[in-house]
């Protein structure tokens, strides 16, 4: 892969890969599973399987991504060439892309909506009531979405096809830790607000009988989604990652960052929600309404707002930009189709799909599969079947296809790190994930 661009420095895969990790799924989608899990129980699940699953497989996808210097599908051509099967995973990868494009898109433009909203000082002496009123007619028009999730999708294709390691670099480095330094500040002002005690309570007070078998698959595919893992997103990036770089501590500070941001999302949105009578269930409604109340509270509330919804997006950008990247390189790699033209064929397609999500969310949509509206469905099928699904072939692939020697090879960059923990790495590649993953997924199959 020596003619293939490299990230140009540790950090900068670090900014990368934590760029493609935090996003809307820190700080929107998290909040909604832990509250529909029961917060506290959801919570503590979450972090052991960010450890003991997510960042094994991250470690696995940056060594599938390294090695082979290829994208998903051709990944697993290069490195398994007597079983082209393989490669399953990768296509799986790229049909995931989509269908997790449709549902982000809908999200990310609720976020430029809030954006134009903050600019305007439009949340500006609403009460709250209306500021939930106001979210919820806008999921039933149909224009205001639409054109939202294009411009996003629209911004996501032009950094894409300025390339990767000057588009995704640039933005990533500077932003996120400003997006931290707000996330504290909301943290600090939403922990003094009346009854906040309660929200703290359910977030981070595991009630040990409240963990299910859904508890568990949610909290597993919210790490997946989170982290970027189970679709190929990751052996994308580590294709683009320099030899000489040490995969681990990499993988450790992207699950570390990313892991922060979304306790600390909880922490800005369940005792808000307590105290403003937002149930935490409610689903979307936790970040896009909690949020604009908060701001409406707080001095600075119109500066606050718009940075936030503003940083967002662009979190929510170096994450969509990584989602889109599996497709366009498997086009351009695989079928020898140029980059700008890939990247126009999918986003139109990703653009598709995400109207037709976005309309599903109508009070009375006929768009529903299985009785999910689309939106739902999409995300469901991602990260509760796709991903999880990915993620396991992925660590069966590492663990008893690939030979060990060769993954400690790519692991300890040919030997020049010595890396203490390889030997309980594989162990948990080659035996404890594939069979944790699994028992998760069968319990949820019976059902
Ligand atoms: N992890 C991102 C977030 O939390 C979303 C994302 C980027 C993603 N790449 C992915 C999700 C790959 C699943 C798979 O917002």
């Amino acid at each position: 892969m020596s003619n293939k661009e490299s990230f140009g420095s540790k950090f900068g895969i670090i900014a990368a890969a934590a760029g493609s990790a935090i996003g809307l799924g820190n700080i929107y989608r998290f909040p909604c599973e832990a509250g529909a899990n029961g917060g506290g129980a959801f919570f503590i699940v979450y972090l052991a399987i960010v450890l003991l699953m997510g960042l094994p497989l991250m470690v696995s996808e940056f060594i599938i991504g390294r090695r082979s210097g290829k994208n998903p599908v051709g990944a697993f051509k290069t490195l398994a060439p007597d079983r082209k099967s393989w490669s399953g995973i990768g296509y799986m990868g790229v049909v995931c892309a989509f269908l997790i494009l449709a549902f982000y898109c809908t999200v990310a433009g609720w976020t430029i909506d809030a954006v134009g909203k903050s600019i305007i000082n439009y949340y500006h002496g609403l009460d709250n009531a209306t500021i939930q009123r106001d979210f919820n007619s806008l999921m039933n028009e149909s224009w205001q979405p639409i054109l939202s999730e294009g411009i996003f999708i629209f911004l996501t294709a032009f950094i894409i096809i300025k390339g990767v390691t000057k588009g995704i670099e640039k933005y990533s480095k500077i932003l996120m830790p400003i997006l931290l330094g707000i996330l504290i500040i909301l943290g600090v002002k939403s922990l003094t607000l009346p009854g906040a005690a309660d929200g703290v309570e359910f977030f981070l007070k595991p009630d040990f009988s409240k963990i299910t078998g859904k508890v568990l698959i949610n909290a597993l595919g919210q790490a997946f989604f989170s982290l970027s893992l189970g679709m190929g997103c990751l052996i994308t990036y580590g294709s683009y990652i320099a030899k000489k770089d040490n995969l681990t501590s990499t993988a450790f500070a992207v699950c570390i960052s990313d892991t922060l941001i979304a306790v600390l999302a909880g922490i800005v949105i369940f005792p808000a929600a307590f105290s403003f009578g937002i149930r935490p269930e409610a689903g979307n409604e936790l970040a896009f309404v909690t949020l604009p109340i908060l701001f409406n509270q707080m001095t600075g509330g119109y500066f606050f707002c718009l940075f936030f919804f503003l940083l967002l997006t662009i979190a929510a950008l170096t994450s969509s930009i990584s989602v889109l990247e599996v497709p366009v390189l498997f086009l351009t790699e695989e079928l020898k189709i140029s980059r700008k033209k890939a990247t126009i064929y999918s986003a139109i397609g990703a653009f598709v799909l995400c109207v037709i999500a976005s309309e599903s969310l109508h009070d009375d949509t006929p768009l529903k599969i299985f009785g999910l509206r689309i939106f739902d469905a999409f995300d469901e099928l991602t990260s509760t079947f796709l991903m999880t699904i990915g993620g396991l072939l992925t660590v069966l692939f590492l663990g008893w296809k690939m030979k060990k020697a060769d993954f400690m090879d790519e692991y300890t960059n040919g030997g020049t790190v010595s890396m203490g923990l390889r030997k309980i790495m594989y162990f948990i590649i080659k035996f404890l994930a594939p069979i944790a993953i699994t028992v998760i997924l069968i319990t949820q199959f019976i059902k």
